[in-house]
């Protein structure tokens, strides 16, 4: 039998590939460290688990859930909303809970690109912002994310042509993988070009909460005019180490939220509503789990920025995400920077390449390792060059 096309297209997934390097290494007896992945070490607080051990009990949440999810889940994303990031939505039509926010960056696509059309996807940048373009038919268009520019994109060196052909642009900040903030008035220009070019702005935005050193990010749907241009997908799974139970969501444009439940409907049959109980309970519930989070992430943050430091890598210090990007030393570039630091330390980093070419010259370390297991890679890593 033969494969799809689209699926010959794809480029392997990353982390399926690194999962396997983790394999080999560990079969050979090697003490691996896995930098790599970003999925939260520490258990999803009780109070939220204590809440899916009580819902799981009811006979009525055994049934299928609705499509749409539950509206008393679609309500505690609004009040949420309304409070963290002072955002109005409608819980009927403006929020639409994901089985995970991957799903709906996925499918997300298949609601609004035809072959053809061009995607304004960040490089580098989350992969299944490519792959999901791949897999319906469109064109990837890169916008580079460098240092010069504070790793946002630069929406006036993006060809007319292709901005006509585009149709929708993807955002994300605090950013996966270069840990960089939204500069002050990006949203701004990404709705006035959305505008010019009818073209929809998808704000990727699961590190909203996990902010250091008093940064607090902002909400896409904060910016005036940004709901009537774009939605924001936004996630249980960082804030509040939920990555296992596939809990997530979209919020704003009453028209996009439609189209991409209208290719939900046809995919898949909704969260668990036990877990969207869990779900209301983590968001409505107390939030200094949150606040638990980013004190572990900072500290370990900082603990990567002192060992840097030593070796006289000049990384910038991350005010937002569970990443720090890494510039290679000479002599290296991404690929044979991350094998070296695998050989030689049995630290798994994934390369700033395998993000999209402009990830080329850096790695990207992650936070989400036990602070023991952190201070050993780091020991190793210092070792080792
Ligand atoms: C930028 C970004 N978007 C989306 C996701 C997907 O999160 P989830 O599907 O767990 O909600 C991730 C996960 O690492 C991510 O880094």
């Amino acid at each position: 039998m033969q494969d799809a096309n689209r699926i010959l297209k794809l480029p392997p997934y990353l982390f399926a590939q690194i999962d396997k390097k983790i394999a080999e290494k560990k079969a050979a007896g090697v003490d691996v460290i896995s930098l790599g992945i970003g999925d939260p070490v520490e258990p999803t607080p009780k109070h939220i688990i204590d809440k899916l051990y009580e819902a799981a009990q009811n006979p009525v949440n055994h049934r299928y859930p609705s499509y749409y999810g539950m509206p008393e889940f679609r309500v505690a994303i609004a009040d949420y909303y309304k409070k963290r990031f002072n955002v109005e939505l409608n819980p009927d039509k403006e929020i639409l809970p994901l089985v995970g926010s991957k799903e709906g960056l996925a499918h997300i696509y298949l609601a609004l690109v035809d072959p053809g059309d061009y995607a304004l996807v960040p490089d580098p940048g989350y992969p299944v912002y490519e792959t999901g373009c791949i897999l319906a038919g469109g064109t990837p268009f890169y916008m580079p994310l460098t240092k010069d520019n504070g790793f946002n994109p630069k929406f006036d060196e993006i060809p007319s042509e292709i901005a006509k052909k585009a149709k929708l642009m993807w955002l994300c900040y605090p950013n996966n993988p270069t840990a960089a903030i939204a500069k002050d008035g990006l949203y701004e220009e990404a709705i006035e070009f959305a505008n010019k070019y009818d073209v929809a702005i998808l704000s990727d935005n699961p590190y909203s909460e996990l902010t250091y050193d008093g940064y607090v990010a902002p909400s896409f749907l904060e910016t005036p005019g940004a709901k009537k241009v774009g939605i924001e997908f936004n996630s249980l799974s960082k804030t509040y180490n939920m990555t296992g139970w596939r809990i997530g969501y979209a919020v704003g444009n009453a028209k996009l939220i439609d189209a991409l439940g209208r290719v939900k409907t046809n995919v898949d049959s909704g969260i668990f509503n036990a877990i969207q109980l869990a779900g209301i309970e983590a968001l409505s519930g107390p939030q200094d789990c949150v606040g638990e989070m980013c004190q572990i992430y900072q500290r370990r943050r900082d603990m990567v920025m002192d060992a840097l430091d030593s070796l006289g890598i000049a990384a910038a210090k991350p005010k937002g995400t569970i990443y720090v990007w890494v510039p290679v030393p000479d002599g290296f570039d991404s690929v044979t920077f991350a094998n070296h630091i695998l050989e030689k330390t049995g630290v798994v980093v994934p390369p700033g390449s395998a993000y999209g070419p402009s990830g080329e010259g850096y790695i990207r370390i992650c936070l989400s390792v036990k602070d023991d297991r952190l201070k050993e890679a780091l020991e190793r890593l210092k070792n080792s060059l």
